[in-house]
């Protein structure tokens, strides 16, 4: 049974939705208003579903309901009507971010946090989180109001809150029971991540602390995800209220991997070392599939939460897009990113240059665009080196968005401080890289209002969103000093 609230939102899409056309090319947005988190990520029947937190009425956050959208290859999706509303008395004030698994009877099982707004006895307002379940064939979800909430109060240890007790994700272990890490903070004020087990998917326990916070990275830890990768084990989630330590780790809402080992007999996590998951401006949330041919995928929300106040761009019905999906390896101690193999296939027209000496800013012909996947290759003209390197893209008389290098602190700069914005919140960000025998590759990915930087293969991920002009769509390079670039620019075509 479709509830009124949920009718109303597909009504509203439907009508308002469908006539947009300015969105990314293959970045999902959502269907019309608000996107965050992405949710119930999954294969199932034959095609990619991705869900996301969804407020169709505005384009800022409000009661949370599920969009949802399917695709073949993770780059064209299709928009399918809304699939959760707030609309039980367990989940009035929103149905918040969760996961999705597939049943043995080939239906499929989502887990959320249903949040509900209780006054505490000092009449202050007061946001109660549980675990809740819905079952569906892909398209429209039922709500086990029998069951509901599966997860709450009574089944947390002591000292664990249930305010703060949110963004389950599940996945299956070989013996087809279920599994699922959910966030909850803990009594020094701080994150955790726990581990929740069910023989059915349908009645759950509580099992182990994977891993706490302390209050050294961030506070409260959001949207957990749990996964094998090349032989490590990767808890990876999104601490709110981080503060900067050197480069690694920036101010506010962070993403990190925690990497380490774990021993599935006493269900120990250890944890060997923690990587930031991606260095640029926009990045929150992700969460992680893997593929049919087994490859390890994660996506994010391609937005910070800090920058959705008065990031949107006016007279826009739409806001929030994620990234553009990374397959996920382990190398030399880091977990390291790059874009799907798939976009491949949207490769349209090459343009190819090697080794141009670059000093002045230089366009080169052929190289422009706003839907681009372009690698640039520096590397130095003789033994002196240089002193910067600068890549602008997005750029027109007025505006551009800089991606910036120098050697000497090893460090890569993106800054859409021109990219046409009035507002001010961070618009420049920093990294380390590491050049290798004085060659450093960036791929950049563009989409539209988005540049998503890949670094040596993946090392270090940078995205970040612009809403510059669709006609700034020059690109061009500058050094000070002299350095040899070979650029590699594919079009990419719907
Ligand atoms: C993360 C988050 C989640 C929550 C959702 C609400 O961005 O705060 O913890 O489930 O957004 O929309």
């Amino acid at each position: 049974m479709t509830s009124e609230i949920l009718q109303k939102a597909r009504d509203y899409e439907a009508q308002f939705g469908a006539h947009i056309r300015n969105r990314p090319l293959f970045h999902l947005s959502p269907y019309v208003g608000w996107m965050n988190d992405p949710n119930g990520f999954s294969f199932y029947k034959g095609q990619y579903h991705l869900f996301y937190q969804y407020h169709p009425y505005s384009i800022q956050w409000g009661p949370m309901h599920w969009g949802h959208a399917v695709s073949k290859d993770l780059l064209h999706w299709e928009y399918l009507p809304a699939a959760l509303a707030p609309d039980q008395d367990y989940d009035e004030a929103g149905c918040f971010s969760g996961s999705a698994v597939e049943m043995p009877d080939g239906r499929q099982l989502i887990m959320y946090t249903g949040v509900q707004r209780k006054l505490g006895v000092d009449g202050s307002r007061q946001d109660i989180q549980a675990q809740c379940l819905a079952i569906g064939d892909g398209l429209n979800y039922e709500k086990l109001d029998d069951l509901n909430p599966v997860l709450g109060d009574p089944d947390l240890p002591e000292g664990f809150s249930r305010l703060d007790f949110r963004d389950p994700k599940m996945f299956q272990y070989d013996d087809g029971t279920y599994a699922c890490v959910i966030g909850c903070r803990t009594d020094d004020d701080s994150g955790s991540i726990l581990l929740f087990e069910s023989d059915d998917g349908l009645h759950w326990h509580y099992v182990t602390v994977l891993d706490r916070c302390y209050n050294e990275f961030g506070r409260m830890w959001e949207c957990p995800d749990f996964f094998p990768l090349d032989g490590k084990q990767i808890l990876m989630t999104s601490p709110q209220d981080m503060s900067a330590v050197g480069l690694e780790f920036h101010n506010g809402n962070g993403t990190i991997f925690l990497i380490g080992t774990y021993d599935h007999a006493t269900r120990t996590f250890t944890r060997e070392n923690v990587q930031a998951v991606d260095y640029g401006l926009d990045f929150y949330a992700p969460q992680t599939i893997v593929t049919p041919d087994g490859r390890r995928v994660v996506i994010g929300w391609m937005q910070n939460w800090d920058t959705c106040v008065g990031g949107q761009p006016r007279g826009s019905s739409w806001f929030g897009q994620m990234t553009v999906p990374r397959e996920l390896s382990f190398r030399d101690g880091r977990v390291i990113q790059n874009p799907i193999r798939e976009l491949e296939q949207m490769h349209g027209r090459r343009v190819y240059y090697q080794d141009i000496p670059v000093c002045e800013e230089t366009t080169l012909r052929g190289i422009f665009g706003r839907t681009v996947d372009m690698t640039v290759t520096v590397k130095p003209m003789t033994e002196a080196g240089y002193n910067q390197f600068r890549m602008k893209v997005a750029s027109g008389s007025q505006h551009y968005t800089s991606i910036t290098y120098t050697p000497q602190t090893s460090t890569l700069r993106v800054s859409r401080d021109h990219s046409g914005s009035n507002r001010d919140f961070v618009h420049v960000r920093e990294c380390f890289v590491r050049e290798k025998q004085g060659v450093l590759k960036l791929r950049v990915i563009l989409d539209r209002y988005s540049a998503e930087i890949f670094v040596n293969d993946g090392e270090q991920a940078m995205s970040l969103t612009f809403y510059t002009p669709l006609s700034a769509d020059g690109i061009s390079f500058q050094c000070l000093g002299k350095a040899l670039i070979s650029v590699e620019k594919y079009d990419i075509i719907g």
